[in-house]
């Protein structure tokens, strides 16, 4: 409770400077670095920026489902103590950032603009871009529309998103990744797509926290993934062992911060995957910039069950770079959230590899 109503605080401190909701992490992010930007198609998103030291690079972290930039709370202090410059957003439909109900507000040549102008606005001509589970989509999607504005891309637990992934109809989808991993990978996306989900998963959060954090990884295959298991699951109110890396005190920052944004707006990143806005939307990428021309790093989650990380899709990762672009793979013995679960060794991976393009003064 003590930690709840810290937060509780630190929102309403916050609330002071404008009508904009005010949803900052906590530390180890400093609360005076969050700024807001009104995005060029109106919409507000809310981010944190710290200026990079003389000579250093400027890296873009962005976060996936159900979460907010404080998924990137042990690599916040690492990188800042050691002077790169930051941005973290809470990406589109979470945190103190807009969430619009429309699931075609959400398709990636709009959300890729609205970084873009976060860039613009930041006066930052390029970066270094890292993302993890749906931030690897808009990681691809970067890469696909704004090449110029990223040195190098890194994707953890999800791997490179081909413009080709969403034109696959959703059932085919399904097919292919029974016949490749021996279980229907992506049932889940049908719930999460479905009216009324949100209201089920706030319904039954602690459960559903307790699967998405499960310390046994392979309950996801059986409760997670296939079609109609997770709903199960959860309004059956199953509690499985959690992981020991999240501490009860984060665990509760991260499910208030869910409750406080709901999950209607954050579900439509699996509304149009599931359905065929994202693939509509992919054929506007320029056929040049369909393999990725840059140095990429790709962390692979062995013990991810639940994403495009599991072990075999490892080549798929490979096929995104062209033959001269340089590619980077560690393999980490983790679940999904490499970045919570293995920090020291995941932020000493980056570390080496953003040095080792060579690009720092
Ligand atoms: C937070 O950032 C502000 C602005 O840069 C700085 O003045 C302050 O010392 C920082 N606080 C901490 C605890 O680092
Ligand atoms: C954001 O910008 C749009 C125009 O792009 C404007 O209509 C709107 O009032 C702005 N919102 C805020 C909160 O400033
Ligand atoms: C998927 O597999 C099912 C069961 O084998 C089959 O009935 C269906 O036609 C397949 N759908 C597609 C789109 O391949
Ligand atoms: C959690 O998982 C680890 C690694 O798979 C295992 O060694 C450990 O015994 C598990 N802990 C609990 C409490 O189940
Ligand atoms: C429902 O809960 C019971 C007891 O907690 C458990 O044995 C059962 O497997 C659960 N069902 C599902 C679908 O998770």
């Amino acid at each position: 409770m003590p930690v709840l109503s810290s937060l509780l605080l630190a929102l309403t401190a916050s609330a002071s400077s404008a009508l904009l909701p005010r949803v900052d992490a906590p530390a180890p992010f400093n609360s005076s670095l969050f700024k807001d930007l009104n995005v060029s198609r109106g919409l507000n998103y809310h981010y944190y920026a710290v200026p990079a030291d003389t000579g250093k690079l400027t890296l873009l972290f962005l976060h996936g489902f159900p979460s907010t930039s404080y998924d990137w709370r042990h690599q916040v202090p690492f990188f800042q103590d050691k002077g790169y410059g930051l941005l973290v957003p809470d990406m589109l439909g979470y945190g103190g950032t807009a969430k619009p109900l429309d699931p075609q507000l959400y398709v990636s040549s709009l959300v890729t603009r609205d970084i873009i102008d976060i860039l613009d606005a930041e006066g930052i001509e390029q970066v270094v871009v890292i993302g993890h589970d749906w931030g690897s989509k808009t990681v691809s999607r970067l890469a696909n529309y704004f090449p110029e504005r990223f040195h190098s891309c890194a994707f953890l637990s999800v791997g490179y998103m081909t413009p080709a992934l969403f034109a696959t109809p959703f059932e085919e989808r399904i097919n292919l990744s029974k016949a490749v991993l021996g279980y229907d990978n992506f049932g889940y996306w049908d719930f999460f797509s479905s009216e009324g989900a949100d209201q089920i998963i706030l319904d039954h959060l602690d459960s559903f926290w307790d699967i998405a954090y499960a310390n046994d990884t392979t309950t996801t295959i059986t409760d997670w993934s296939p079609l109609g298991a997770l709903e199960a699951f959860i309004t059956n109110d199953t509690k499985v062992v959690t992981v020991d890396y999240v501490t009860p005190e984060e665990r509760a920052i991260q499910m208030e911060a869910i409750r406080q944004g709901g999950l209607a707006a954050p579900l439509n990143w699996y509304k149009i995957a599931r359905g065929t806005l994202e693939g509509q939307d992919d054929k506007g990428i320029p056929q040049e910039n369909a393999l990725i021309h840059k140095p990429i790093f790709f962390g692979a989650a062995l013990r991810d069950y639940g994403t495009v990380s599991a072990p075999i899709f490892l080549a798929g990762a490979l096929v995104a770079s062209d033959t001269d672009s340089s590619v980077t793979i560690r393999e980490y013995n983790s679940d999904h959230w490499v970045q919570m679960a293995l920090p020291d060794e995941f932020n000493g991976d980056l570390l080496e590899w953003i040095e080792s393009l060579g690009l720092d003064a």
